[in-house]
C-alpha cells in the first residue's frame, strides 16, 4: 500500500517534518518560509490525505474542493482555528485538530509583556535611548503607570486567560473577567466574574483572550472604547478582529484610553491607517507562542494529531467531533 500523503505548507522551526518522516508519510513540504498564496496551496494540498496547516491559510469549501475526497485530516498549528471551516471540514468527514495547552504559557508571557511594555512606555523607551538625544535622569521622564494595586480585566477565562491571571497575582492585581462560563480556576485566584460592560469600564488593564467568533467580533469598538478609563490600557494576545482597529487609533489619538499593547491585527499582516504613528503601543508582529520550546512542542503536537488520524486513532487534540450521531 503506498504511503499516506502529508502536505506542509511552510518551514518549520525544530523538529520540522522529522517526525512525519519518521512515521513513514510522503511529506510534500513547500519549504517556503512565507505565506501561500490560495493558487499554490490548492495545487499543493491536490490529493493528499493529511494537511499540517498554518493559521494563515484559508481552510474552506474550495481548499477541501482542490485537495479532494481522500483528505482526513486538517492540524492546524494553533490553538486558533478562526481560519478553518470547522463545519465544511466535519460535512466532509475531515478531521480538524488545533495546539492547545503547549503555548499557554508562551503566551501568556507575552501577555504580561505587552502589559508591562505598555504600562512602563518601553518602546517610547527604547527610541528615546536609541535616538541619541537622552540627556540623563529626569524626574519627568516617559512617566507610566504602576500596575500593583490596579485592575487587570481578563475577556477569556480559558487555559491562556487562566496563565495570565496567575501572573497577576504576582504583581498584586485585582483581577475581573468576563467569560461564557464560570471559571472555578479564576474562582480559586480570587478572580471576579464580570458583565462586559463592567469588564471595560472598571479595568486599568483590559486584555483580550478570547477565541474570535461571531459574538466577539469588533468587540471593543468605539462605543466599548468610550466606556474605558481614560487611564486603561488595552492588550490584545487573541486575534484581531476582536478589535476595530480604526476604533482604536482614534480612541489613543484623542486619550480616550492612554494606550495600547497588540499582537494581532484586524488585517493582519496590515495594519490601519495611523497605528504606527502612536506612540502609545506596543506594536508586536503575532509572537504569542513565538518561544523555541513552545512552537517546538505545536510542531510535536500536529503532527501527533496526522500521524494519530492518519493512523486509525483517535486524535490528541481533536477540534471536531467526527463520530457518527444517532
Ligand atoms: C494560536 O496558536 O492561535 C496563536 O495565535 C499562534 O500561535
Amino acid at each position: 500500500m503506498p504511503a499516506p500523503i502529508v502536505a506542509v505548507t511552510r518551514s518549520l522551526p525544530a523538529p520540522g517534518v522529522a517526525p512525519l518522516l519518521a512515521a513513514g508519510f510522503e511529506v510534500r513540504h513547500r519549504d517556503v518560509d512565507g505565506p501561500c498564496p490560495p493558487d499554490e496551496l490548492h495545487e499543493l494540498v491536490r490529493g493528499v490525505d493529511g494537511v499540517f496547516a498554518l493559521l494563515s491559510e484559508r481552510i474552506d469549501e474550495a481548499f477541501l474542493d482542490a485537495a479532494g475526497p481522500q483528505l482526513r485530516v486538517v492540524a492546524n498549528m494553533a490553538v486558533g482555528f478562526d481560519n478553518v471551516d470547522v463545519a465544511a471540514c466535519t460535512a466532509r468527514g475531515v478531521q480538524v485538530t488545533n495546539t492547545p495547552d503547549v503555548l499557554t504559557d508562551a503566551t501568556a508571557d507575552l501577555a504580561w509583556a505587552l502589559i508591562l511594555g505598555a504600562a512602563r512606555r518601553i518602546p517610547e523607551a527604547d527610541r528615546l535611548v536609541r535616538s541619541g538625544t537622552w540627556q540623563g535622569w529626569r524626574p519627568m521622564d516617559l512617566l507610566g503607570l504602576t500596575v500593583a494595586g490596579k485592575t487587570l480585566g481578563i475577556l477569556g477565562m480559558g487555559k491562556i486567560g487562566s496563565a495570565i491571571a496567575r501572573r497577576a497575582t504576582g504583581f498584586g492585581m485585582r483581577i475581573r473577567y468576563h467569560n461564557r462560563t464560570p471559571s472555578p480556576e479564576a474562582a480559586a485566584l480570587g478572580a471576579e466574574l464580570v458583565d462586559r460592560a463592567t469588564l471595560f469600564a472598571t479595568s486599568d488593564v483590559v486584555v483580550l483572550a478570547a477565541p474570535a467568533t461571531p459574538e466577539t467580533h469588533h468587540v471593543v469598538d468605539a462605543a466599548a472604547l468610550a466606556t474605558m478609563r481614560r487611564s486603561a490600557i488595552l492588550v490584545n494576545v487573541a486575534r484581531g478582529t476582536l478589535v476595530e482597529e480604526s476604533a482604536l487609533v482614534e480612541a489613543l489619538r484623542a486619550g480616550t484610553i492612554t494606550a495600547a499593547g497588540l499582537d494581532v491585527y484586524e488585517f493582519e499582516p496590515r495594519l490601519v491607517d495611523g497605528l504606527t504613528a502612536c506612540e502609545n503601543t506596543v506594536l508586536l508582529p503575532h509572537l504569542g507562542s513565538s518561544t523555541i520550546e513552545a512552537r517546538a512542542a505545536m510542531v510535536e503536537l500536529a503532527c501527533g494529531n496526522i500521524t494519530a488520524v492518519l493512523g486509525g486513532r483517535a486524535p490528541l487534540t481533536p477540534v471536531n467531533d467526527l463520530t457518527p450521531r444517532g
